[in-house]
């Protein structure tokens, strides 16, 4: 895996935004695997700019959401089919046909995961996969103990990353107690992996993650497997590592291989 490591959230918002720019620039039918929570935020701000400013075409895109809450409608203001609205969706020419979030209300789960996974297949299977990490070590909603070959399917959330959530609802809300998400398998088979991480509360996760053994218990350390992945993190979530790794791209092209 590619670590590069930036001074700060500013910093990874954009040079994540490079690399995914880029993939759309060389496959402007790209197939792109999105991630909700706070982290992707400053990415997603970034390539909107690009949009606007720069002409970045989101029209071909195909994308796919890693996960969705059990119970929520996807006008729910909490559901991440309304979060990647507000944040990407509707700022961009994105056509929201080829857009796909899991549905949190579907009636038969079973069945509904099956078919998000030959959507996928469809496609063409994800080209790149934008990924957050939980403080716990989870990718999407794979918690602790997720069977690293799993596929889409519900999972039950843990008390932490039901806490860790309970910013985003209401005082009176409760946080779902479960969710869709595309199992680690799923994710792996991606081409690509971009990991973004930032503050010292990543801090753990990602030293176990990036140079701890390959463990179910904590899922992302699964990357390490990947043949292409990137993760790009800031100092504070670096904070645990022990190695050297490279300050943006262009060092990792000098220092280790063509991008
Ligand atoms: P965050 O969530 O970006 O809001 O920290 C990441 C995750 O839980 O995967």
């Amino acid at each position: 895996m590619l670590v590069i490591i930036k001074d700060d959230y500013q910093a990874i918002s954009l040079e994540a935004a490079r690399l995914v720019a880029n993939r759309m620039h060389k496959k402007p039918n790209l197939v792109l695997g999105l991630a909700t929570g706070s982290t992707p935020l400053g990415l997603y701000g970034e390539l909107i700019r690009m949009h606007r400013s720069e002409g970045l075409d989101f029209s071909k895109l195909t994308t796919f959401n890693l996960d969705e809450y059990v119970g929520l409608r996807p006008e729910h203001p909490q559901s991440y089919r309304h979060f990647m609205r507000q944040n990407l969706f509707d700022h961009v020419n994105l056509d929201p046909r080829f857009t796909h979030v899991p549905d949190g209300m579907a009636t038969d789960i079973e069945d509904h995961c099956l078919w998000y996974e030959q959507r996928i297949l469809a496609a063409g299977g994800l080209d790149l996969q934008i990924l957050g990490i939980g403080a716990n070590g989870h990718i999407a909603f794979n918690e602790p103990g997720s069977s690293l070959g799993s596929r889409t399917r519900v999972k039950t959330l843990t008390g932490t990353t039901r806490e860790a959530n309970a910013r985003f609802f209401g005082a009176d809300e409760d946080v779902p107690r479960y969710a869709l998400t595309m199992g680690v398998g799923t994710i792996m088979e991606a081409r690509e992996l971009l990991l973004v991480a930032s503050g010292e509360g990543k801090a753990h996760a990602i030293a176990a993650s990036v140079e701890g053994p390959i463990t179910a218990m904590v899922p992302a350390s699964i990357v390490q497997m990947h043949a292409r992945a990137f993760l790009v993190i800031d100092r504070a979530a670096a904070a645990g590592l022990k190695g050297a790794y490279a300050s943006s791209f262009e060092e990792a092209v000098i220092t280790r291989r063509k991008l």
